[in-house]
């Protein structure tokens, strides 16, 4: 069993402060992808769990047992590095035994682990290579190899696609999903890339300047962001977001176009309230080239030019001015359309995000 609990986890170097008490529950064999800015305290946080960095103040439990003082061994995590780090004069049957060999397991037993994780990952071929006889993918598998012997509770993993092209990360995603699969174990994957984070996680975990901004599925995270860092950082292309001023039922943007106030929030606003609006590229689109969403009565309709198209084949990136800004939307079975035509817009009003300016929090009840 392996839960993980954060309490009010603290790391400050001097008197600086890097991560500012976060609070976490992990569930045992849970995939948690930690995701946000570069500089946010992502791989602090994780250099703590796994003992390498000490923790200034709140604790730090896995599978029940208090490990603030333990060291990194005593964990029984395995953590896997953006930079592989092989030795390279080892063959990979040899990097994959080591730790074990250093932990002075039996032969045979270290055999047996070394070739239940080659199958695992698909390195049977290359057990007697040298590192540099490797692709960057089977290095990078090499390293996940090394982390799996040790049958760990815990993987901690840190950027570990970073170093390759989009296509091998592409495939080495889909690797990793299938190794949690097989492997069972608690998860902790942190990324700066907010595509892997949802492909991969149970759970999300956003953290924005040593905070967590929020907590949640895929899913809640893209549906129901709770703040307007989450609701920008999450979701490709991004979500438009606007300032306006509620105004009597409408929103007033600083050019003086107007929204209506959608449904949802009416009963959150007044007149005079300073709100961030917000609609995803997939809820505002060409009328007749959208995902229809059936709410008919919540769909507002609003002619608006085109700046550029950007044709991605089974769909267009189509960009629109409104309140003197480009807002992209998503034309499905595209037609083609001319820079500076003016089409007929539809704003699926019932998808729409307000924020509050000040605080950054959503409106929703
Ligand atoms: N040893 C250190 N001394 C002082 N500041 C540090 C040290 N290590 C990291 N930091 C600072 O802590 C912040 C968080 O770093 P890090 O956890 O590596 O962020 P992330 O992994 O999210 O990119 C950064 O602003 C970084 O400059
Ligand atoms: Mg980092």
């Amino acid at each position: 069993m392996a839960t993980i609990t954060l309490t009010k986890l603290t790391k400050r170097y001097g008197n600086i402060g890097i991560v500012h008490g976060i609070d976490l529950d992990i569930a045992d064999r849970e995939f948690i992808a930690l995701v946000g800015p570069s500089g946010c305290g992502k791989s602090t946080t994780l250099r703590m769990i796994a003992g390498l960095e000490e923790i200034s103040a709140g604790s730090i439990d896995i599978g029940g047992r208090v490990v603030n003082d333990l060291p990194p061994r005593s964990r029984n995590i395995s953590m896997v590095f953006q930079s592989y780090a092989l030795y390279p004069h080892m063959t990979v049957r040899e990097n994959l035994g080591f730790s074990l060999k250093i932990a002075g397991a039996a032969k045979e037993d270290m055999e047996r682990r070394v070739a239940e994780a080659s199958t695992i990952l698909g390195l049977d071929a290359l057990l007697d290579r040298r590192p540099s006889q490797l692709s960057g993918g089977q290095r990078q598998r090499v390293a996940m190899g090394r982390a799996i012997v040790r049958d760990p509770d815990v993987f901690l993993f840190d950027e570990p696609l970073s170093n390759l092209d989009a296509k091998l990360r592409t495939q080495m995603r889909t690797e990793i999903k299938k190794l949690h699969a097989k492997v069972q174990s608690t998860v902790i994957y942190v990324t700066h890339d907010q595509v892997e984070a949802m492909t991969l996680a149970d759970r999300i975990v956003i953290m924005r300047d040593g905070h967590i901004e929020q907590v949640g599925t895929p899913d809640e995270v893209f549906r129901r962001p709770a703040t307007r860092f989450v609701a920008g950082f999450i979701g490709s292309p991004p979500m438009n977001l606007h300032e306006a001023t509620v105004d009597d039922g409408k929103l007033v943007f600083a050019s003086g176009e107007k929204l209506p106030l959608p449904g949802q929030f009416k009963a959150n606003v007044a007149t005079g309230d300073r709100v961030v609006f917000g609609l995803r590229p997939d809820d505002i689109y060409p009328t007749g080239h959208g995902i229809s969403s059936g709410a008919a009565a919540e769909v507002h309709q609003i002619e608006l030019p085109i700046t550029v198209t950007e044709p991605l084949g089974n769909e267009t990136l189509v960009f629109v001015e409104f309140n003197r800004q480009d807002w992209v939307s998503r034309m499905l079975n595209p037609r083609p359309l001319r820079p500076g035509e003016r089409v007929a817009m539809s704003l699926d009003m019932s998808q729409a995000h307000l924020f509050a300016t000040e605080t950054g929090k959503t409106l929703r009840s």
